[in-house]
């Protein structure tokens, strides 16, 4: 049976995308908040037996998540076969560890709740660092799509003679990957970071000036890592980042100093990397388990 794809709140370019690709119905939600604010949520397809994949991308989660898990609940109770979620963010991966007494690891509880209500989960390049593997806190299959492949093409096309950096050690597993498939030389830097708006950035090694620093990251939020990197740059680089959440003043500042150019993993104006035919191989993947 044709599977269903219900876009929760999400990208409705995406969500059509994906159901061109994986020759998905398009669903039907009804969605709106009662006068006192809380959510009605209604789905206007027969589910019974069939496979439903969930587009919600996980950004802003305290916001999206209560909605899912009513979704997923619903769909359920109405008889799905299997429900999976396609998040190209996935939020809270980078409260990996109490980095302060009494902190709550939020990476932990929010795993177990997604687990507990869905049947499989598909998303690009989160944040993993004390992690290695989703499993060790999902307990549901998952799949990973790697953002290297399609961030390579773009450079490939876009930057004649590129020189990578990677910011921090967690930036590697990344950059050594598109630098590889590019053909292009890297370097990775060291980062300290003391506050949500204070990092601090080693110095890279005499770049060739000759080419075009090429900075990439898995997330932009306050934007401090890439711009403290800059600082340190006289050519004007391009800064790619899998997830650009750009928080409050973030993309501005970037956009004076470097070409700023992200995945569509969350939807933005500097958007220019695809993500859907890599998205769709992994569900499809995970349909056919
Ligand atoms: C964390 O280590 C991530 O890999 C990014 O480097 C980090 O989230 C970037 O954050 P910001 O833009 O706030 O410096």
């Amino acid at each position: 049976m044709t599977p269903l794809l219900l876009n929760l709140d999400s990208s409705p370019t995406l969500a059509a995308a994906l159901c061109e690709r994986l020759e998905a119905e398009p669903g039907t939600l009804e969605t709106r908040n009662f006068p006192d604010g809380e959510s009605y949520l209604r789905v206007l397809n027969p589910v019974q037996g069939r496979e439903v994949i969930i587009l919600c991308n996980l950004v802003d989660p305290d916001a999206r998540t209560l909605r899912l898990i009513f979704l997923a609940d619903t769909l359920r109770e109405l008889g799905a076969r299997r429900i999976g979620l396609v998040s190209p963010y996935l939020a809270y991966m980078r409260q990996d560890k109490r980095f302060q007494p009494g902190e709550c690891v939020s990476s932990r509880p929010f795993a177990a709740l997604l687990s507990r209500y869905l049947d499989w989960l598909v998303t690009m390049d989160p944040h993993l660092h004390r992690y290695h593997a989703l499993d060790q806190i999902y307990s549901i299959p998952t799949r990973i799509v790697p953002a290297a492949p399609l961030i390579a093409r773009w450079i490939r096309d876009n930057v004649p003679n590129p020189v990578l950096l990677g910011p921090d050690m967690e930036s590697e597993q990344w950059v050594a990957q598109v630098a590889a498939l590019a053909g292009a030389p890297f370097e990775i830097l060291n980062k300290v970071r003391s506050g949500d708006y204070t990092v601090s950035i080693s110095q890279p090694a005499a770049l060739d000036q000759q080419r075009t620093p090429v900075l990439i990251d898995d997330i932009i939020s306050s934007g401090r890592t890439m711009l403290q990197t800059i600082r340190h740059l006289r050519q004007r680089p391009v800064c790619i980042g899998v997830h650009g959440l750009f928080a409050a003043d973030a993309y501005q500042l970037l956009q004076d100093v470097a070409e700023v150019v992200t995945t569509e993993c969350v939807p933005h104006p500097s958007n220019r990397i695809p993500i859907a035919p890599a998205l769709a191989d992994g569900v499809r993947e995970l349909l056919a388990r």
